[in-house]
């Protein structure tokens, strides 16, 4: 199957490289040129547009931040939806809220073409190896046709109902996740007059009932992190953290239910990248929390 991606940020460009190495021929577009070379160097064509890059592939997977680029990707004078996109199959990973899935199926059915939506759970390592958890969403056989390629880049797929469905699953297992990461600031703030190595407190925190499972693979990181310590580049920033968190919080307030501890993390996390932490990796946020002044 001709692939064509477009969208090689962080996550992407670990996608991209995952299909490859599973032996798919690749086309790749984004709107920073200078993340195309190193795909390029990797056996990566590199389209002109998005249109020429779905006119020129069977299936077409996106990776973007937000509505917008999604908006700009399809719709644009150049985008996707411009050209004859008749019989073929879009796969939208990107992390958004529900409406804009289903808004999105709308345009493409009406241009002849599929869309499943399949975002995901996992950062740029999962992605790197196809490890991935992915929540599609979308007609049985659309799906169908999706998950020879989605298979390649996640251990498990879940298709968990109609377009629309997968986005509402990713920003719920989103949700606690996100709300631990001041969870566990607040957990060490309890345990820092102790004056212990917090290489062991991660190790004990990991090892409870109330450490979620990420903590098995990233305690030695964060860890590393509270000493100061270089873990390298960003996997999942600040910013992109707070997009989920309004999605969540719009998305419930749309089903007439409220968040109240999503929306104090919320709080908290726009302080810290109004105070520069924007594009810090979240993994930064325990140690913001406990830098903050007493009081
Ligand atoms: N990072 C993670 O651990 C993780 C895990 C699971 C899911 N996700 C989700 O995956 C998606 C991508 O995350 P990421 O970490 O890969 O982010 P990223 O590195 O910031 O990449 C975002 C991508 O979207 C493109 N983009 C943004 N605005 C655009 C616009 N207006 N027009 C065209 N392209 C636009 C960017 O293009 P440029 O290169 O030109 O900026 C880039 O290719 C997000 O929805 C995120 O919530 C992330």
């Amino acid at each position: 199957m001709q692939i064509g991606f477009a969208g090689t940020g962080r996550m992407g460009s670990a996608m991209v490289r995952r299909l490859i190495d599973s032996g798919h021929t690749l086309t790749v577009w984004n709107r920073s040129a200078e993340k195309l070379a190193p795909l390029a160097e990797a056996g990566a064509k590199i389209a002109a547009t998005p249109k020429a890059l779905a006119e020129g592939s069977e299936a077409i997977i996106t990776m973007l931040s937000n509505a917008e680029a999604i908006e700009r990707l399809f719709g644009g004078a150049d985008g996707f939806l411009a050209g004859n996109v008749k019989g073929k199959l879009f796969i939208e990973m990107s992390t958004v809220r529900p409406e804009t899935e289903v808004a999105l199926d709308a345009k493409v059915k009406a241009a002849g073409a599929a869309l499943v939506e399949c975002p995901v759970g996992g950062t740029t390592g999962p992605a790197r190896e196809g490890k991935l958890f992915g929540f599609a969403g979308g007609a049985e056989a659309d799906v169908a046709r999706a998950l020879p390629v989605l298979q390649q880049l996640c251990r498990r797929v879940e298709h968990v109902g109609k377009v629309g469905a997968g986005a509402s699953m990713k920003l719920a297992i989103n949700l606690p996740l996100m709300i631990y990461w001041q969870a566990l600031g607040e957990a060490l703030s309890l345990v820092e007059p102790l004056g212990l190595d917090q290489a062991r407190v991660m190790d004990i925190l990991a090892d409870t009932s109330g450490g979620p499972n990420m903590l098995k693979n990233r305690a030695p990181a964060i860890a590393k992190v509270l000493k100061g310590e270089d873990i390298g580049p960003p996997t999942m920033d600040v910013n992109l953290m707070c997009k989920d968190m309004r999605a969540m919080i719009a998305e419930a307030q749309s089903l007439g239910r409220q968040l109240p501890v999503t929306a104090s993390a919320l709080a908290v996390f726009d302080k810290a990248a109004t105070q520069g932490m924007g594009e810090s990796d979240a993994i930064k946020l325990p140690g913001y929390w406990l830098s903050q002044p007493k009081g």
